[in-house]
This record gives C-alpha cells, structure tokens and sequence, in this order.
C-alpha cells in the first residue's frame, strides 16, 4: 500500500460483468502502479455466504435485511497483495468463490438494504488509500467522483469461455452449455435490477476485451489509468 508517496488519493473504479477480466486485470494494474486492488464482489459475496449457511433465501428481501447486523466483514490483504475476506473473524476467501456463492451474491446484491450495508464501507476504503476498485456500480454509485472510470466488457461466449477454462484448470470442471446460460443470467440479473444496475457511467471508458488477450488488456487498462492520473 504505497499509499505515502502523495497526499494525493487516486481512485479507479473498473465495472463490468462477470468474466470481463476485471479482477484479474485489475489486480495486475494495482500492482504496476502500486494502488490497492479492492474486489467489492467479493464484498457481496461474503454476505451472501452468511445469508446461505442461516438457511434464508437470498431472494427473501426482508430475511436478508433482518440478517445484515450479524454479519461482520472484514479485509486483509497478503504479502502479494492478495485480498482475504472475513466474515465475523473466519477467513472465507476460499469459500465464496463457489457457483452456489456466485448466483446468492448476484440475488442479494439487489436488495437496496443490502446495498446500502455496503456502501460506506467501501467508500471509506477508497477514502483511506488510493485504489482500483471494481465491481458493478463503483462509477457510477460508491465513488462517482473517481478520477477514471473504466467499464470492462467482452462477449458473453468469450467471459463464459474464459470462466471454463479457469474452472477446467482448477479441477473443477462445468458443463459449457449450463455455464454459458448462467453466465447470461447473471448478467441479466445485475443489469436489470433497478437498484444500482450494471451500466457505464457516462464519463467512462469503454475497454472491450474480447479481441484482446491478457497482456494487450492490461496494456490498454494501465495507459487510460496513466493517461488520466499522471501516475
Ligand atoms: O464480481 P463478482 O462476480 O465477484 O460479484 C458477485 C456478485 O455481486 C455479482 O453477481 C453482482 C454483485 N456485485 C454487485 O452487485 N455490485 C458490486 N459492486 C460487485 C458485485
């Protein structure tokens, strides 16, 4: 967290759809340019985790909202700056990444009790340190005031493509066609929501992926961060 260096905090905020990249090249752009890297997905999805294991429906608005005050979070981050999540002291970075996780988060994260849960808290982390935060509506509703905006999207085959192969790699293995339906139902789910939905803010920049690979991407990401900061 080099975040001394200048009194200045920098802000990015990078928002898209699940498997735009946005994780991964966002934590290598942190890296590069020394910000901390904060995934508010993982944010949702620890709370969604909560929400699971008290046996409530995620789709249950007030069941949800009557769980929101035991639910403690925390983040840490690792020698590689690696962000660990905690949910009321257990560290459960392993255990949100789960499909189960991944399809509570994106239902709970339409209540507007629980986006407002969350909202402070990661607003005060972009107040602490200069960061790249990404999520869904980092540009447009926690910090709209950051110093750029960008929106990261690529074709639903390719981010769908993108989620197998991860999955092929770590053992774990989907069937494509099912992953491919899920991954256009979420989308569905996160940008038809009427409570912070997933669109560009207006002053954003649009960096398409799907043509690109990891390095061109990351390229791309760190010089519309240089062109706008001067870092
Ligand atoms: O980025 P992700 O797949 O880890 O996010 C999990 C879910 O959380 C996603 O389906 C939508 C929701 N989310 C959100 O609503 N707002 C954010 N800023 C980040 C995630």
């Amino acid at each position: 967290m080099n975040n001394k260096r200048t009194e200045r905090r920098i802000s990015v905020a990078v928002d898209g759809p699940s498997g735009s990249g946005k994780s991964t090249l966002s934590r290598a752009a942190a890296k590069e340019l020394s910000l901390l890297y904060v995934d508010t997905g993982a944010i949702y999805r620890t709370t969604a985790l909560h929400i699971l294991r008290r046996g409530a429906a995620p789709g249950d608005a007030a069941a949800v909202a009557a769980l929101l005050p035991e639910i403690g979070i925390s983040l840490a981050y690792d020698g590689g700056g690696m962000q660990r999540m905690y949910l009321n002291g257990e560290d459960v970075t392993d255990l949100i990444r789960t499909q189960e996780v991944s399809m509570a988060a994106s239902t709970v994260s339409a209540h507007p009790a629980v986006r407002a849960f969350l909202l402070e808290m990661q607003r005060e982390l972009a107040q602490k340190h200069s960061v790249i935060m990404d999520g869904r509506d980092i540009g447009t509703v926690v910090l709209p005031g950051a110093d750029v905006k960008i929106f990261l999207t690529a074709a639903s085959e390719v981010r769908a493509r993108r989620r197998w192969l991860e999955l092929q790699e770590r053992g774990t293995p989907r069937d494509w066609e099912q992953l491919l339906r899920e991954t256009r139902e979420r989308d569905e789910k996160d940008a038809g929501r009427t409570e912070a939905p997933l669109r560009p803010a207006e002053d954003s920049v649009l960096l398409d992926t799907s043509e690109l690979d990891f390095s061109q991407s990351l390229e791309r990401m760190i010089e519309i961060i240089r062109e706008r900061t001067g870092l």
